[in-house]
């Protein structure tokens, strides 16, 4: 049993296989935070610690007792308004327009299996694999009652953490904080990791010690967004990746966050992650009910790399799903930086023929195959195929693609509408806008109302039109500007849209999902603006960049890699100069970068080398025989891109019998001393071959001191590595 209450002492414990959760009703019926660490019997109610401090005050029920307060006790669900001066997780506006909130235990229910939420993607387990723990608390005063919900994975390491607000009273209220999950810390020295970014450099990791002060990441922007990720960790200052403790937070939506840590004035930590604030407030009649996103939890105190197993594991098999799942997807070519705009179906045909010869699977259409879209300022939002530029029906052109031996792919940005298209001129109300301003504009687009039913079945119905219309097996989803106008006419409490917004974008996957369960679909957004465990409900891989260099991607996956699975990870190869950044860099190295993803190319045959086009069936054949154990294997960061000369990674097989190494040195200078590579996760005391030169290594000397890397003049060389115990 994975989840235990003691009814003689009121506490809840949450085991997982190697972590422990504990909280307790205390004695005025608060939920109380005991622990979360390494997995341990008993009861850690001793942790807590009363006293009378200076302007910390008391419930009132505590009477003359003036130890017990909620500014110092730690909490599964501090609220507005209770004596907690820290930051809360819960801020409601009542029906008489004040902000208390005060949750007493009410009930229980453990279940077997994992919650689901309705409506919002969630971590999915059945019933050998999953617990569930709902703890519902009620406000005495307001009958405001919130089901905080507990899944426990213990074979994933992991518990999440969601809440479902109530409205008990006979009044309107309003929700204007509602953060999924909070972590009280009552001791400790933590670092936060969290990962920045901007359009075309995503997921930077970033490490900051926690202090006395608010640390505040998150996204106003509607999406989850480039600029922050969801996903925070939090660090014992001297957590390496081989060693010590860390949790995790990783929140599963694609809307707008907020995370904050801080320590407190008694020098204990708060961290929290949740929904964004701002343009947040969100409206509950008598008898309505309000979901608060699942936060995925997980914690080691065995380093970073054994959190970021156990996030990819979750996300692969607990968050991702259908068929796609576990496959190792085609290896494509994508028509984007081959052609952009200027495609025709003829041109589309003679790509598909000349990736066939390299061994590529499938043929994406990216942008432009629609409307009159030959550039970005126009056809948003009117999705039927331009017949002119295809040079038939889009039933034509698929079936031309699939007699050269490749699947289909199309690019779709549904969410999205051009004041130059049909559908704007048919449907002004249909967008985000504030009446009486011009909106602000982004790609030359404007962001449509998902808030709306009528909005998303419109979408819907063109595009299932489409994707019924030929044999599509891809789909890359894209949404290319942030929300920045935020007024719906669906709804008089403008403080709802941007997450009713977020349950149409679900909602209209989720049926994409239900009615199309052969075709893979790609998030994307910008690239990497919404690479988030809420997509990958729905989308198994995401469009990590829209920079396609292999140096620059080498920071951005090593960040993305903290959360997420290599088998999410979409990466191409492009041509040099690099469109984005101007740097040439080997096709080598480029193939080894985008190897650790789900693998393509992104270019036109016509403007490569005759070197690079001869490297690349035999990258095909590598990477196709290669990817079952990168995609499942254990991934290990083995270098930082940040610190060190050269960047590298390993994936290892679970049975720890082949591994394979990918290093980048991205230094060189003059007399340059030897490059080590530590490798981690082979068996110890094993002997290692290396396939292609057949040497053998001692396991133990490879983890301890490493490999050195050739000492080869030149910039940017990428050197790969294949092992098997022998
Ligand atoms: C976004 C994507 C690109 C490409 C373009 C098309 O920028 O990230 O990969 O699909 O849109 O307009």
């Amino acid at each position: 049993m994975s989840v235990i209450f003691n009814e003689k002492e009121k506490l809840f414990t949450l085991h997982t296989n190697n972590s422990t959760y504990q909280i307790k009703i205390g004695t005025y019926g608060h939920l109380l935070h005991l622990y979360y660490g390494h997995r341990t019997e008993g009861s850690m109610e001793y942790l807590l610690t009363y006293a009378d401090r200076g302007f910390s005050g008391s419930p009132y029920d505590a009477g003359s007792d003036r130890t017990y307060s909620l500014d110092f006790l730690p909490q599964e669900i501090p609220s507005s308004g209770t004596g907690d001066f820290r930051s809360p997780a819960l801020i409601i506006e009542n029906a008489d327009g004040s902000c208390a909130v005060d949750l007493r235990y009410k009930s229980y229910e453990i279940r077997k299996g994992k919650y689901a939420l309705k409506g919002l993607p969630a971590v999915y387990a059945d019933e050998s694999e999953a617990e569930t723990l709902e703890i519902v608390a009620e406000d005495p005063v307001t009958k405001v009652e919130v089901s905080l919900l507990y899944g426990v994975l213990p074979s994933c390491d992991v518990i999440t953490r969601a809440m479902i607000v109530r409205n008990g009273g006979n009044g309107k209220i309003y929700i204007e904080k509602a953060a999924s999950a909070t972590l009280d810390f009552v001791t400790g020295r933590y670092d936060l990791i969290s990962f920045n970014g901007r359009h075309t450099m995503e997921r930077i990791f970033q490490r900051t010690p926690i202090l006395h002060m608010d640390q505040v990441i998150g996204s106003r922007r509607g999406m989850s967004s480039h600029e922050f990720n969801p996903f925070v960790i939090v660090a014992d200052k001297n957590t390496t990746e081989d060693d010590g403790s860390c949790y995790g937070m990783m929140f599963v939506y694609s809307g707008g966050f907020k995370a904050e840590a801080g320590q407190d004035q008694y020098n204990g930590t708060r961290v929290q992650i949740g929904l964004m604030e701002e343009k947040f407030r969100y409206p509950l009649c008598p008898g309505e009910a309000f979901t608060a996103p699942e936060v995925i939890m997980s914690f080691t105190d065995r380093g970073l790399s054994v959190l970021s197993h156990q996030y990819h594991h979750c996300i692969r098999k607990h968050v991702c799903r259908g068929k796609f799942r576990d496959s190792v997807r085609p290896v494509l070519i994508n028509s984007w930086e081959a052609s952009y705009f200027n495609f025709t179906g003829d041109l589309l045909v003679e790509l598909a023929e000349e990736a066939k010869k390299e061994g590529i699977e499938m043929l994406v259409m990216d942008d432009g195959w629609f409307g009159t879209r030959d550039d970005d300022t126009q056809s948003l939002g009117d999705w039927v195929p331009n017949e002119e530029k295809l040079g038939g029906t889009l039933k034509q052109l698929v079936d031309r693609v699939n007699q050269v031996g490749l699947k289909f792919g199309i690019w779709i940005e549904p969410e999205m509408v051009n004041e130059r298209s049909t559908l704007y001129r048919e449907h002004p109300d249909w967008v985000l806008a504030i009446p009486g301003r011009k909106p602000v504009l982004g790609r030359s687009q404007l962001v449509l109302d998902f808030s709306r039913k009528e909005v998303v079945d419109g979408i819907y119905g063109q595009i299932r039109k489409v994707l019924q219309s030929a044999n599509i097996e891809y789909v890359k989803w894209d949404y290319n500007r942030c929300i920045s106008d935020v007024f719906s006419i669906g709804t008089k409490d403008q403080g709802r849209v941007l997450y009713d917004y977020i349950l149409g974008l679900y909602n209209f996957l989720e049926r994409m999902n239900r009615e199309f369960p052969n075709i893979l679909i790609e998030g994307c957004s910008g690239g990497g603006g919404r690479f988030d465990a809420g997509m990958l409900y729905y989308t198994p891989q995401i469009w990590c960049s829209d920079n396609t260099d292999a140096i620059d991607r080498l920071r951005i996956q090593y960040g993305t890699s903290f959360g997420y699975p290599v088998s999410c990870v979409g990466s191409h190869v492009s041509i040099v100069p690099n469109e984005q950044n101007g740097r040439v860099t080997p096709i080598e190295v480029r193939a080894a970068v985008a190897m650790a993803g789900s693998f393509g190319y992104e270019f036109s045959f016509a403007s490569i080398s005759a070197k690079e086009r001869d490297a690349m069936k035999s990258q095909v054949e590598h990477f196709k025989e290669n990817a079952p154990l990168m995609q499942n294997g254990k991934y290990y960061r083995l270098s930082s891109p940040f610190a060190d000369e050269a960047t590298a990674w390993m994936m290892v097989s679970e049975d720890g019998k082949e591994a394979y190494v990918a290093a980048v040195p991205t230094e060189i200078h003059g007399n340059m001393p030897p490059v080590y590579i530590r490798l981690r996760g082979l068996t110890k005391d094993a002997l290692y071959r290396e396939k292609e030169s057949g040497k053998v290594y001692p396991a133990n000397a490879l983890m301890q001191t490493g490999l050195p890397l050739p000492h080869e003049m030149g910039e940017y060389k990428a050197y790969i590595y294949r092992f098997e115990k022998i």
